[in-house]
């Protein structure tokens, strides 16, 4: 696993930014598309707004672009305040060239026996456009990437899962009381994740420093999936000093 400390997450996110609109870059002049694992929560809203200034102010198009989010609370209605739809729309896609028809994110609102084959579909599509070439990770507290909370297994598939406690309060601020927090979300299994190309996780502060110090440098094990990227080829931590200040 590469390790990279920026002195800020200010100017970490914007050497993401320079990175990402490299690969968009490149793939147009091979007419190619590019595929984008994409990550919600506050770790990639500064990646966001850079792409989103790349793209006003140098020219950058995302006509080119296809993109995948890991994942999405269920149940979810899109307008939601707390969807990852809304999300994503007010951070980065409303302010771009995307097309609406080359964005994906786990839908919120199908009934339970709808889930496995929706998510057995999401899958092939990214498999189609023959994988990511690049996701983008956030990671929480308890080491969960995406909604891939402990105990997930590296070969783990795109499904519904229970949120862990922690996942649950650590979100409950934006839902006004953990009684009214999602006990449930579907996520982009591991094992997609571990096939994308290129994967570039973003912690920000020292209250990721913990899990940090312990993805990078504990074993792998289930118990932090994290640590499952260090059986990655080409998977990066982006970190700023807070976040990389225990690591040895
Ligand atoms: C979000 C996601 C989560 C977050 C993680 C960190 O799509 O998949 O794994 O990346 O919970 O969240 P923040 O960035 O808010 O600390």
């Amino acid at each position: 696993i590469n390790t990279v400390v920026f002195e800020t997450s200010f100017s970490a996110s914007k050497a993401v930014a320079k990175e990402i609109a490299e690969l968009i870059r490149l793939k147009q002049t091979q007419n190619q598309l590019c595929i984008l694992g994409l990550a919600t929560g506050s770790s990639p809203k500064g990646l966001y707004a850079e792409l989103v200034r790349l793209h006003r102010e140098e020219n950058l198009s995302f006509k080119n672009v296809i993109a995948f989010n890991l994942d999405e609370y269920y149940p979810m209605e899109p307008d939601s305040v707390n969807s990852y739809v809304r999300f994503m729309k007010a951070q980065l896609f409303d302010h771009v060239d995307i097309l609406p028809e080359h964005y994906h994110i786990p839908d919120g609102t199908l009934e339970k026996d709808e889930i496995a084959e929706y998510c057995k579909l999401y899958e092939e599509n990214i498999e189609n456009y023959g994988g990511l070439d690049l996701q983008i990770l956030g990671i929480g507290g308890n080491g969960h990437i995406g909604f891939n909370e402990s105990g997930s297994l590296q070969n783990s598939k795109t499904r519904l899962v229970a949120l862990d406690h922690v996942t649950r309060v650590a979100a409950s601020g934006d839902f006004s009381g953990l009684s009214n927090t999602p006990r449930t979300a579907i996520t982009l299994g591991v094992k997609k994740i571990m096939e994308a190309k290129r994967v570039i996780l973003m912690a920000w502060g020292e209250g990721k420093s913990a899990i940090i110090k312990k993805s990078v440098e504990g074993e792998i094990s289930n118990k932090v999936p994290a640590t499952f990227l260090q059986d990655h080829n080409n998977a990066t931590f982006v970190l700023d000093q807070g976040s990389a200040s225990v690591l040895t």
